[in-house]
């Protein structure tokens, strides 16, 4: 690998530096907005507990072929990692219920699961630290994806009847719930990009799967409202968090790119936006289960990662532009951007409980969130909260564990966690609530992502 000089390096009119290349980035957050982490169960506990990703793993599907069963093991770290986010000085994270180890056969519940939950739960709030629970994270019980899962609309209550059973069960000590990430990712991933589980390759079933959760998540939306109100409580916060992307035509002036990009749009990002929050089925989704118009978030839920460029019914990346490993642009403009269509829908606070990236040699991690959060501190948009994706390395569904989007490196042998530099960094901004003079100076000077071209560059030989 050559890691070439950046400050001297030319590499071709096209690529040469930007003109903000090393300009400082300053700025300070207000005193009530609240950094934090996320995780996943599925991504990080560990186990093989009769899973739809522990069967997709046994049919070979996961490219580097990681076994989700091994993972990170927060299962039986849980302490540890809940030790190192006191020590990040986060004070909100977001965590994930394993759905197939809380139930792993159809009605049956396993008490010793949901009591090592509360433990969990009841040792990050002591320190200080609020949980957002997910109820369901791309991850099903194969009990229940052998029986069509989503996609068969009597299945439907064997989900919500789990969902009820959390919210009861813990619903004394969690106040903040995420009811399904990302529905419309698990309906395309699931059924009609056919790469994961169950594998499908159908628009119909797509839409029939959308349209079912969003269906799910206002009854989830109302049911735990209920039942923490009937517990006594007043405090509840309910959203369903979405995969929220920029999309642009590759070219402006072209119409048929133009044509796509709106339809890609609607079809994978706004038409679920608007039923999940609003109720709205709008082109192309169906009102399956006759909703009624409401209002069904407390907060808006954003995931942000990257833009898409479209110039087709496809999804597509800029060619000319930063990105990282997974090579998803890096536009930090877009969190914003995407947080502003968002609260046009719903005006409700805004949390953005997803942001990462990857980045496998731990070189611009720091950067992308020192960028994205000042995005957020320019933005007159009510943003609370941002959870970082990911508190830890992540068993990175098709892609194994070789994606690297964790602040805290898990020893592939022995489990060790190992702090990396994007943690130190984050760990500094949480303190100084932003980024000041010493920040850049120590960690962001002459560092840009255009470093990474450079680096890719050398690899492929092409500059
Ligand atoms: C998902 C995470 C995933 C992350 C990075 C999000 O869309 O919610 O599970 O790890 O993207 O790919």
């Amino acid at each position: 690998m050559i890691v070439k000089n950046t400050e001297t390096v030319s590499i071709g009119e096209k690529n040469s530096f930007p003109e903000d290349y090393g300009v400082k980035i300053e700025y300070s957050l207000p005193e009530n907005f609240r950094f934090g982490v996320a995780c996943s169960a599925d991504q990080t506990e560990g186990g093989d507990v009769g899973s739809s990703w522990n069967d997709w793993y046994r049919r070979g599907k996961i490219k580097d072929g990681s076994d989700p069963a091994k993972c990170v093991d927060h299962w039986k770290r849980w302490k540890e990692d809940a030790d190192l986010m006191k020590e990040l000085g986060v004070s909100v994270c977001r965590i994930g219920l394993q759905w197939a180890r809380i139930e792993p056969r159809e009605g049956e519940f396993d008490e010793k699961v949901i009591e090592r939950y509360r433990e969990e739960i009841k040792y990050i709030k002591s320190l200080g630290i609020e949980p957002l629970v997910t109820l369901h994270h791309f991850g099903n019980p194969m009990w229940f994806e052998e029986k069509g899962g989503f996609l068969k609309d009597e299945n439907l209550d064997l989900f919500l009847d789990y969902g009820k059973y959390m919210a009861e069960h813990l619903g004394d000590i969690v106040s903040e719930w995420l009811t399904i990430n990302e529905p419309s990712v698990y309906a395309f991933r699931g059924y009609l990009g056919y790469d994961c589980p169950p594998g499908h390759n159908s628009m119909e079933e797509y839409l029939t799967v959308l349209s079912n959760l969003c269906y799910c998540h206002v009854v989830l939306y109302q049911s735990i409202h209920i039942q923490r109100e009937d517990m006594g409580f007043t405090d509840t916060m309910v959203s369903v968090p979405n995969h929220l992307r920029v999309f642009q035509p590759k070219n402006p002036n072209n119409i048929y790119h133009r044509f796509c990009c709106s339809r890609v749009k609607k079809a994978f990002q706004t038409a679920a936006q608007k039923a999940l929050l609003t109720g709205e089925y709008t082109w192309p989704l169906k009102n399956r289960h006759k909703v009624q118009r409401g209002e069904f978030a407390d907060f808006i839920a954003v995931n942000y990662y990257a833009r898409s460029t479209i110039s087709s019914m496809a999804d597509g990346t800029a060619e000319d532009c930063y990105r990282n490993d997974l090579g998803w642009e890096i536009y930090p403009e877009g969190i914003t951007e995407v947080a502003k269509e968002a609260y046009e829908i719903l005006k409700r606070p805004i949390w953005i409980t997803e942001n990462g990236t990857c980045d496998n040699m731990g070189v611009f991690r720091h950067r992308y969130i020192a960028e994205h959060l000042g995005e957020i501190a320019k933005s007159d948009l009510p943003i609370e909260r941002y959870y970082h994706w990911c508190f830890v390395d992540n068993f990175e569904w098709l892609e194994g564990m070789s994606a690297k989007f964790g602040l805290v490196k898990a020893d592939p042998e022995t489990g060790e966690r190992v702090p990396k530099i994007s943690f130190d960094f984050y760990k500094a901004l949480i303190e100084k609530r932003g980024v000041d003079k010493d920040i850049y100076n120590m960690y962001l000077k002459n560092q840009h992502y255009l470093k990474r071209k450079i680096l890719i560059g050398a690899e492929d030989g092409n500059n």
